[in-house]
């Protein structure tokens, strides 16, 4: 067996090792479905007798969100709805993966889980946004058709150390940004979808708070290996799993669209920078004792990252010419 065979093989052991933690605990990081938010409690009822009133409240409570805000919300909502990809990710991981589609194993029924949670994002944002009738709908429809046929590649491949500080990292980013849009959105007077968003953040940040609790498991069995992961995944860099987004006109349309997000503050290379520091001090990073001399490496680095975005930051501008979006009928932004 050769060393890195080896490691595949006790990270696969180590996995496994949590199935009854991550059983006993589904349901506090997991909420029942009959506790659960559903999208049609947030959207005008079309079944009641004053369906065309809901309706108009509801337009006007959105009518003065800027285009920068809603440039935002789209970009955000083609993120949730590229739902598909992101389980595929999960059924990849070694360990973690759904054997047959619907395993009771604990692992595989979080996943199941966590899928179930998600879905009702992307389902509320794009019937929102419908209803404003601010969005060009066929144009954000297509975004995210060409989205979930490019995929997105975590760079983690099918290791589950990597995968967990990926989608820690990734659910606290999501965190955030859902914050700040609804902070805007009540900013802009809509305080209905600052609640939306609202909900949306609270749902991350529980999922955050899993993954986190399943790495911390890691470090605390394997903490070796568990550094080494954090660190190989930061050199990798977190890929925002919307990056490959297309809306068959604009080649830059991620960029353009991280570009506002950065601008209007929703998330910004700070926020990253804070999501390091966070993740370390959680860890309790600067604290693992015994580690062979690699491992201390990557301690260290670790340790001094937060600090090295945090300077690049104070450097960056995100001030560039306006763009044309076609989710807001090419309008620019
Ligand atoms: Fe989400
Ligand atoms: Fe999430």
């Amino acid at each position: 067996m050769t060393k890195q065979e080896k490691s595949i093989h006790s990270r696969f052991e180590v996995i496994k090792g949590m199935e009854d933690f991550v059983g006993e605990n589904i349901y506090t990081l997991l909420k029942p479905v009959n506790e659960s938010w559903q999208p049609s409690d947030f959207l005008p009822d079309m079944t009641a007798e004053n369906w065309r009133e809901q309706i108009n409240e509801f337009r006007q409570r959105a009518e003065a969100l800027p285009d920068d805000l809603l440039v935002v919300l789209i970009g955000d909502m083609v993120t949730e709805e590229a739902l598909p990809t992101y389980q595929t990710f999960l059924n990849r991981l070694d360990g973690v993966k759904d054997e047959t589609g619907a395993s009771n194993s604990p692992w595989a029924q979080w996943s199941r889980g966590w899928t179930s949670e998600e879905n009702r994002h992307g389902d509320l944002l794009n019937k929102y946004l419908y209803l404003t009738g601010k969005v060009d709908m066929r144009a954000v429809e297509t975004t995210i058709h060409h989205l979930i046929r490019n995929g997105f590649d975590t760079q983690t491949g099918s290791d589950p150390y990597l995968g967990f500080v990926y989608t820690s990292f990734q659910e606290r980013a999501t965190k955030v940004s859902h914050t700040n849009v609804a902070k805007l959105a009540k900013k802009a007077g809509d305080d209905r979808l600052q609640k939306i968003c609202g909900l949306i953040a609270g749902d991350e940040a529980r999922h955050e708070k899993a993954y986190r609790l399943f790495m911390q498991k890691v470090f605390d069995t394997d903490p070796e290996e568990a550094v080494l992961s954090f660190e190989k995944m930061m050199k990798i860099k977190i890929t925002m799993p919307a990056h490959l987004m297309d809306d068959g006109k604009n080649k830059n349309l991620f960029t353009n669209f991280s570009n506002v997000a950065q601008r209007i503050e929703v998330y910004t290379t700070k926020d990253y920078a804070e999501i390091i520091s966070d993740l370390v001090s959680g860890w309790n990073i600067g604290n693992l004792k015994g580690l062979s001399d690699i491992a201390a490496k990557a301690q260290d680095y670790l340790c001094n990252l937060s600090e090295r975005y945090l300077k690049v930051a104070k450097r960056l501008s995100f001030a560039g010419p306006a763009e044309k979006f076609s989710w807001i009928f090419d309008r620019e932004v």
